[in-house]
């Protein structure tokens, strides 16, 4: 599996990180936001939805697990699922009928539903380092899709590649 591997040096840079993925956005493509509390998941969420043309706060969706935004190119779910503890949860949600539909899913905490997840379009698993880095590997199945992030996102990010 292809996977790229970079530095976010601050906020901001999520923020651009999430940009360049938003820019490569399309229905029912599935990215998954794996890390620790506080890692960046809900910053990159709010990045990847005001490229897409969100404007406005992003609401973290820890207590309602899910928030849905109707964008210009696409419509967005956004799921937090720290505090889904049972499977059937999940199915009260609806989770897989939001999963089989035309909008983009964003989930953190996606290891709370991993037996009912599909392959993700974008994996993307978040380290907390010294300062406000934060190491993410993106772990992206598609060979085509994967070189065209690369390429994007080398641009981007040179200087901590
Ligand atoms: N490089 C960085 N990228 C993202 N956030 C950063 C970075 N450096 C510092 N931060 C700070 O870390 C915090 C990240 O919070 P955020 O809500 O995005 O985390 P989260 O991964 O969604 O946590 P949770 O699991 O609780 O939902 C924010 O306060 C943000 O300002
Ligand atoms: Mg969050």
């Amino acid at each position: 599996m292809a996977v790229i591997h970079l530095t976010l040096a601050d906020e901001a840079a999520t923020l651009s990180f999430a940009g360049v993925l938003a820019a490569c956005a399309q229905p029912g493509m599935l990215v998954l936001l794996e890390g620790p509390l506080a890692a960046g998941k809900t910053t990159f969420a709010r990045g990847f939805l005001r490229a897409l043309g969100h404007v406005g706060h992003v609401k973290s969706p820890t207590f309602t697990v899910v928030e849905s935004y109707d964008l210009p190119r696409l419509s967005v779910h956004h799921f937090d699922l720290y505090r889904i503890n049972d499977p059937d949860e999940l199915h009260y949600l609806g989770f897989d009928d939001f999963l089989a539909g035309d909008a983009l899913c964003l989930i953190e905490w996606p290891s709370r539903a991993a037996h009912a997840l599909p392959l993700a379009t974008w994996a993307i698993h978040w380290q907390i380092g010294a300062g406000e880095t934060r190491k993410i590997s993106l772990e992206c199945p598609d060979e085509n899709l994967h070189k065209t992030l690369y390429v994007a996102l080398k641009k981007f990010f040179i200087s901590a590649w």
